[in-house]
């Protein structure tokens, strides 16, 4: 199969982005262990290094829910069942979730009309589940397999980070 070149291109500077990305954040967090300092720092870089975002930031796990942490972007939506949109269906599958058109995901949640694709990475220490970083952007189709892997890089540089 051909690549073409545009796409072998955007990748690269995808990847070499989320490179320099991880190196500012090990040194954003050098030397801090806390969950809510750190986790507001990440928001912050990602927001406002990441192109054509609305929204970033954390949802964290308490009880059988996810509830707001530190973001950047317009005010959310405070408590996500885990298992019901994008993020809580993110943390009840471990797994990064790639949405390309979020009226196409049968169980979204609309906190801004402006957002229509979205990426939710779950944030996992010791086995036990912290809670999400989301992602939305007002573009169809911003995010992709790039993403997920600089995200999960990012999310696991954060991961190490933090004292529970
Ligand atoms: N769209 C998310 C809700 C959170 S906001 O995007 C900030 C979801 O479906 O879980």
């Amino acid at each position: 199969m051909t690549v073409p070149k545009t796409s072998t291109a955007s990748s690269r500077a995808k990847s070499e982005l989320y490179a320099s990305l991880a190196e500012q954040l090990r040194s954003l967090l050098a030397g801090e262990r806390d969950l809510i300092a750190n986790a507001a720092n990440l928001s912050a870089l990602l927001y406002h290094s990441l192109p054509d975002l609305s929204w970033a930031g954390f949802y964290l796990t308490k009880g059988h829910e996810l509830v707001l942490g530190p973001f950047q972007g317009k005010p959310a939506c405070v408590r996500i069942a885990i298992g019901k949109g994008v993020c809580g269906t993110a943390a009840a599958q471990r797994q990064t979730i790639l949405v390309d058109n979020v009226h196409d995901f049968p169980d979204h949640i609309a906190c801004d009309s402006a957002s229509n694709s979205e990426i939710v990475v779950p944030l996992i220490k010791h086995e036990r589940l912290i809670g999400v970083l989301d992602l939305d952007s007002p573009s169809f189709g911003r995010f992709d397999e790039g993403d997920a892997k600089g995200l999960n890089e990012m999310a696991e540089i954060f991961i190490d980070s933090v004292s529970l």
